[in-house]
């Protein structure tokens, strides 16, 4: 028996890949691989019915690690690898760059050389961002074939790493895949990016900080629909291909804060939730202006196309951090409320 390797299976995308890839294929099983930094957290997959745990290992690793993973490699016959695990959030990329370099570039070349070794025809995909194409202007949109032109060192670091997924395709011939997604968002994003934070800070009534003047264009995908994209791409796509993923989504982030304000006025009847919260901060350096997907090619190729609605998903997640307000705590305890504290506390004062 072959598990599929799984890499970041405690973060936000992993672990909704994890419950989604087992549910829907009862004879597979996965290995999760995760070094559970301060965006990694086991109870993440608390939540496996008992059947699907059996389905389930999990070894702490390092992808960084040269010795851990090939220890994986070895142990266990692994069928192929999809690639969720790095340093993911811009503000922490511009505090401290040497940390995206390594996890995302040298733990993605480390996997890579494993998988070379020991993969034997098996498929690897690298989850990838739209964010490695830069910024856009009013109207277009970025395809696969748009240059890459990143601007955080986030956006560096994965765009980096694709071109090392791509070089093992044309030099040994390993079959890869890269999928570049919009934003998500959905159960288990860790509450420093923006939805999460937001509804934390609200049901709280603390600032809601919004970056300089708000104006900046998101294309928003519920997670669970991403999930599904890279489980189509990855049994039915083109080895070599590279595939964008979004929602034809697009909204400003003040309009995204103030959605989420009146959602959860809704929902809890709190008054005290309203815009008189919102706080223009200081702007992110170097902040790209508009994020947007055309994914034409996973439509027509693989039949793709999202499942989930924006309103609907937008408020079932809503209501999920509602009755999440324990593992919200949970999570931001500890290196996170440094983190913010150091960088970030002044701003929301
Ligand atoms: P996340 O920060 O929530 O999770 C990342 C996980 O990787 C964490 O569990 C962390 O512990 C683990 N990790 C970090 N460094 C590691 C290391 N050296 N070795 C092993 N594990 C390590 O991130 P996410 O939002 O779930 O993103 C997952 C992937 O999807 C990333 O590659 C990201 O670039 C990509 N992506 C994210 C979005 C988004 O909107 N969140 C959109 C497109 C693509
Ligand atoms: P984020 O969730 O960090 O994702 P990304 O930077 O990868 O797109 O941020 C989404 C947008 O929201 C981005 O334009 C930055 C902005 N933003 C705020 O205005 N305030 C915040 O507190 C955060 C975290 C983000």
């Amino acid at each position: 028996m072959t598990d599929l390797l799984v890499t970041g299976v405690a973060g936000f995308i992993g672990s909704n890949f994890v419950y989604h890839y087992l549910r829907r294929y009862p004879d597979d099983t996965i290995i999760g691989i995760d070094a559970l930094t301060y965006a990694g957290n086991l109870e993440n997959l608390a939540s496996l019915p008992e059947k699907e745990k059996t389905r389930f290992r999990f070894v702490k690793a390092d992808i960084t690690d040269r010795q851990a993973i090939e220890n994986i490699f070895r142990k266990h016959p692994v069928e192929g690898i999809i690639h969720f695990a790095a340093e993911s959030h811009v503000d922490r990329s511009i505090h401290d760059p040497g940390s995206f370099l390594r996890t995302n570039v040298l733990g993605t070349g480390n996997l890579l050389d494993q998988a070379r070794k020991y993969l034997k025809g098996g498929q690897f995909l690298q989850v990838s961002t739209d964010e490695v194409y830069g910024t856009l202007g009013a109207t277009g949109s970025f395809s696969e074939s748009t240059p890459l032109d990143p601007h955080s060192p986030y956006s560096a670091s994965k765009a980096s790493a694709d071109l090392l997924v791509k070089a093992y395709f044309d030099t040994y011939g390993l079959p890869v895949f890269i999928t570049r997604c919009s934003n998500n968002y959905g159960p288990y994003q860790f509450p420093e990016k923006l939805i999460p934070l937001i509804i934390r800070n609200a049901l709280n009534h603390q600032p809601l900080p919004v970056y300089g003047d708000g104006r900046q264009v998101r294309d928003w995908l519920y997670v669970d629909d991403h999930c599904n994209a890279i489980d189509l791409v990855y049994r039915k796509g083109t080895p070599g291909g590279i595939y964008n993923i979004g929602g034809n989504n697009e909204w400003e982030n003040i309009e995204i804060v103030k959605l989420i304000i009146s959602l959860l006025q809704e929902e809890t009847g709190d008054l005290g939730i309203n815009e008189s919260l919102i706080r223009h901060v200081q702007d992110r350096p170097g902040h790209d202006r508009r994020y947007a997907i055309d994914s034409t090619k996973i439509r027509s190729e693989l039949g793709w196309k999202p499942e989930i609605s924006f309103p609907d998903g937008i408020r079932s997640t809503i209501k999920w951090y509602l009755t999440h307000r324990d593992w919200v705590e949970h999570v931001i305890s500890g290196e996170y409320q440094l983190f913010y504290q150091e960088n970030y506390g002044a701003r929301l004062g």
